[in-house]
């Protein structure tokens, strides 16, 4: 696996700057909170996603299960790490936005909790890196149904 391992800060850098330019079509006229995502398989593939929202509300979808599902609708299945930036609507970014318990739980479908890797940014030098079962300790997955 070409790109397995520790990520280089360079790596990290592209991630957080696909992230922003995906935010930039979020479509969230409702919360006015707009969030991107790049999720970087271990093939090395960059798959980005933004949140979506809806007049009904319940059918929004966030940007990293908006990437999650592009990729594996694509047979892509593999993940190494994910950058997220969110904020309210502009072109700043004023936090670190956070996965919600819904997508962890979704990276946890798909992604060993001790290695996949989530950044949140506020620009490509202001980041936190950590691994998914540090926001989802104890979860369960798909190897409790085998
Ligand atoms: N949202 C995301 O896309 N990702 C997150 O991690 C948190 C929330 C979206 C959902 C909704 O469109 C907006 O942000 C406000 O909750």
């Amino acid at each position: 696996m070409e790109h397995e391992g520790m990520l280089s800060r360079e790596k990290i850098q592209e991630l957080i700057t696909a992230a922003i330019k995906a935010r930039q079509r979020s479509y969230s006229p409702y919360s006015h909170y707009q969030v991107g995502a790049a999720l970087l398989a271990k093939d090395g593939q960059v798959i980005t996603g933004c949140n979506i929202e809806n007049a009904a509300y319940g059918p929004s979808n966030c940007a990293e299960r908006t990437a999650f599902f592009k990729a594996v609708s694509d047979g892509i299945r593999d993940f190494q790490a994910i950058a997220i930036v969110g904020s309210p609507e502009g072109d700043e970014l004023t936090q670190y936005a956070y996965p919600c318990g819904v997508c962890r739980q979704v990276m946890r479908e798909f992604c060993d909790p001790a290695a996949f890797q989530i950044i949140v940014a506020q620009s490509v030098v202001d980041y936190r890196v950590m691994a998914l079962r540090e926001l989802l300790p104890e979860g369960f997955g798909p190897e409790n149904l085998k």
